[in-house]
This record gives C-alpha cells, structure tokens and sequence, in this order.
C-alpha cells in the first residue's frame, strides 16, 4: 500500500482575489489531514502545474461565478484539458468544487454544475460538500457553516465592493471542512483500492 502523503491539487480562476482566499482555506482543511498541497493558478499554467495536476490524487476545482458560470478564464483552461479527457490522463481522481459570486444565489449554482460535469468528463469522482444546510432555521444566522446552503460543492459570496479580505469567515471554513473532506475521502479510496488490488 503506498504511503507517500496525498497529493492534491487546487486548480483555481480568481479575478480579483475571493476565490483565491476559498482556494487557500480548502488547502488549509487538506494539509491538516497531512495531504500536500499545491495551488494551481489555471490562467498562467506552466507546463510543471500540468505534471502536478496529471500527478495529483484529487484535483479541486474553484472559479469565480462570472455571468452565470465559470470564469472565461476557467474554461479556457478547462478546454486546454481535451487530449487529457480523451486519453484519461485524470480518469479516476477524487474532485470537488467551489465558487464565490457577489449575489448571494448569484447563478453560482451554474458555476458548481459546470464544475462537477468537467470532472465526469474526466470521469473523476465527485466528492460532495458533506454538510447540511447552515442559516435556514429561525436558529440559524450567517454565521453557520454551509450558509448558504449547497449540497454539490462550497458556495461563497461576497459583497461586490468588498475586497478579498472581506470574503465572509463562514464561507471560509465551509471551504476549509470542503479540503479536509476530499482529503479523507482520496485516503479512504486509496486505502480500498489497496485492498482491492491486494485480493
Ligand atoms: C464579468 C463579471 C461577471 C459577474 N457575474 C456575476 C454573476 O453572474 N453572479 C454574481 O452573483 N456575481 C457576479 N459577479 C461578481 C463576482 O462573482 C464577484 O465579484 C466575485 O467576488 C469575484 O470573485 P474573484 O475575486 O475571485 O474574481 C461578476 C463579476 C464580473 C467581473
């Protein structure tokens, strides 16, 4: 059974620097786990980032919500990816996704769709958030994990004259629960795959 720290990836479009911050907290949750990390900027993607991805255990997926969806920037990488889909450079790696908009919906849903269709593409698997809804009872308040209330990935959203350091500290531990749980669930698929192998 192979026992080199997980490899995780954070393939990420962040225009202004939101979804970046999402992008560091998922890192934060999966390094905790021991996994390393490596965060990918997919607008200037060097050919050594394309290796780490085609390397990696699990890939996350971020974008900024832009126009309904993923940033253009995003597909334009997600595009690049064709001959990897083709071939199934990434066929079985653990993937998730998350986005920030400034509406509070914001059509992000979109975003997190696009996201999770990429990675089937790729016939990855799609992990998703594992938290029940925060802020959706007479109890609840803003401050709740998951406040926003996705199911399919983390979904943030932060106030349009607002800069990074105001992305809401809720969305960033839901972000940072979304990078731990994709780290215990690669271990667990590693660990089953080891099993499955060993029979
Ligand atoms: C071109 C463009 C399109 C946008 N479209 C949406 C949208 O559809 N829904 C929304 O809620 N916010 C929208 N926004 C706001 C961004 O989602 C928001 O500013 C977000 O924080 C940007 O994240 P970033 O700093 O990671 O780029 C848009 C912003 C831009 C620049």
């Amino acid at each position: 059974m192979s026992d080199h720290p997980l490899k995780i990836c954070i393939a990420v479009h962040s225009g202004f620097g939101h979804t970046a911050r999402l992008a560091d907290a998922a890192a934060a949750g999966a390094r905790s786990t021991g996994a390393h990390i490596q965060t990918i900027p997919v607008e200037t993607i060097t050919d050594d980032e394309w290796q780490a991805l085609d390397a990696a255990d699990a890939i996350i997926f971020g974008s900024a919500t832009y126009m309904g969806n993923v940033a253009a920037a995003f597909q334009a990488f997600a595009e690049q990816t064709g001959r990897r889909c083709i071939e199934g450079t990434w066929r079985d790696k653990v993937a998730a996704g998350f986005t920030n908009s400034g509406a509070k919906a914001g059509d992000k849903q979109s975003t997190l769709i696009s996201l999770a269709v990429f990675a089937a593409q790729h016939h990855m698997h799609w992990v998703n958030l594992g938290l029940p809804p925060g802020w959706n009872s007479s109890r609840g308040s803003e401050n709740d994990l998951n406040r926003l209330g996705f199911w399919l990935g983390a979904g943030a959203a932060t106030d349009v004259d607002r800069g990074a350091a105001d992305v809401h500290p809720a969305d960033l531990d839901t972000c940072r629960h979304l990078g731990t749980r994709v780290a215990e669930v690669t271990a667990q698929l590693r660990a089953g795959r080891a099993v499955t192998e060993a029979a």
